[in-house]
């Protein structure tokens, strides 16, 4: 008859494609019951956006085929995102797993539109997501999200997020009358509204937050980085950055800050003509690759030039929710997956430094024992 340790070895040759480790060791088996033949177990996934989970799904399948003396084979699939920064130090926001701050060189390249859309994208996946408009200096996610009168509410002490579309939205633009003023606010002021949009919000619990920030490397960026363990830096460029190096200073900053940086998405990389459905980089093609290949960090996505886009934050509905098939929004889909996979590596990572480091203290105290 077959045994329990069969099945994890079958189980253990399926690897994933972006951890590189097999499923066993990375804990992704739960609940596993063999009673006389009837196999029963849970695959949970690293994040519900993974772009490999149909792969790794389909590699269980053959794997457990392979035992011939199986009688019965029942697997149910969920996804538990992973912590991708660290919550040791008891340093507030325990309940967020993962917080991208989205950044770029020059302003006007699509910033809050890629942090919007993509935020949408994790959310239509499954996963709690929580948007955190940190350009206090010009919010525009109220307005993208036609939400120019929400407000959030203060409840014992905390800020309540406003809701849209499935995110909890948090935006200097909802407070109407400072937020004329912001552009008289200096530096000190600047970090402690975002130090309490981060840490006196209820984000309650979210597998991402997404951060846009404004453009550049001054105050708010600098406090996102020196405040709370962040997953990581995403950064947005447009084919006309790579000319004008501005991307690569704000890429320098967070590098010097150890910050890790997830990777890069090019925006407005290519035109769709709507005649012969093929892609035009009438910009010039290969820009954001080659930053990308020049900072050894992954290129994640592109997404078109299109008026769609354009017109859909205008008018308050993003076009993740306007038209959920069109080429843009696949585009989105896409970047989020791969954001998502680079977040479950750098959690992967994160998990191992603090095993081993562990075991590193483990053996020190033996040694002195
Ligand atoms: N891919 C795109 N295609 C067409 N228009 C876009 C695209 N991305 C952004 N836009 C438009 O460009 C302008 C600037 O975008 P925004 O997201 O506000 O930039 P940032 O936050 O970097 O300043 C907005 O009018 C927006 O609708
Ligand atoms: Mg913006």
């Amino acid at each position: 008859m077959v045994g329990i340790d069969q099945v994890l070895e079958k189980l253990s040759t399926v690897i994933d494609p972006d951890l590189k480790k097999d499923i066993v060791s990375m804990g992704m088996i739960k609940d596993l019951e063999l009673n006389e033949g009837n196999l029963k177990f849970t695959l949970e996934l690293t994040t519900p956006a993974c772009p490999f989970n149909v792969e790794i799904e389909d590699d269980v399948r053959k794997a457990i085929a392979e035992i011939s003396e199986l009688k019965n084979f029942d697997m149910n699939v969920t996804a538990k995102v992973m912590e991708g920064r660290s919550l040791d130090d008891d340093v507030g926001m325990a309940t967020v797993k993962n917080i991208i701050g989205v950044a770029s060189g020059k302003g006007g390249v699509g910033k809050s539109t890629v942090s919007l859309n993509l935020a949408l994208a994790l959310s239509q996946a499954g996963a709690k997501v929580g948007l955190l408009d940190a350009d206090i200096y010009g919010p525009s996610i109220p307005l993208m999200l036609g939400m120019k009168d929400g407000f959030m509410e203060v409840e014992e002490n905390k800020l309540q997020p406003a809701e849209s579309n499935g995110l909890k939205v948090v935006s200097f633009g909802f407070f109407a009358e400072q937020s004329h003023q912001a552009a008289i606010y200096r530096g000190p002021i600047i970090s402690g509204i975002l130090k309490q949009f981060l840490v006196d919000t209820n984000w309650s619990d979210l597998d991402y937050l997404i951060v846009d920030l404004p453009p550049g490397t001054g105050d708010i960026p600098l406090t996102l980085a020196q405040t709370i363990p962040i997953t990581g830096i995403l950064v947005v460029t447009t084919p006309q950055d790579v000319a004008s190096n501005v991307a690569v200073k704000a890429i320098g900053m967070f590098e010097k800050l150890n910050v890790p940086i997830l990777g890069v998405v090019e925006n407005m990389s290519h035109f769709i003509c709507s005649n012969c459905d093929e892609k035009h980089y009438i910009f010039g093609d290969g820009g954001a690759k080659k930053i990308s290949e020049e900072f050894k960090m992954p290129f994640l996505g592109e997404i078109p030039l299109n008026s769609g886009i354009m017109a859909g934050s205008d008018l308050g509905k993003p076009i993740m929710i306007a038209s959920p098939d069109s080429p843009s929004a696949i585009a989105f889909r896409t970047s989020a997956k791969n954001i998502a996979a680079q977040c479950s590596i750098l959690a992967a990572k994160l998990q191992y430094e603090t095993e081993s480091e562990k075991t590193n203290e483990e053996s020190i105290s033996e040694t002195n024992s």
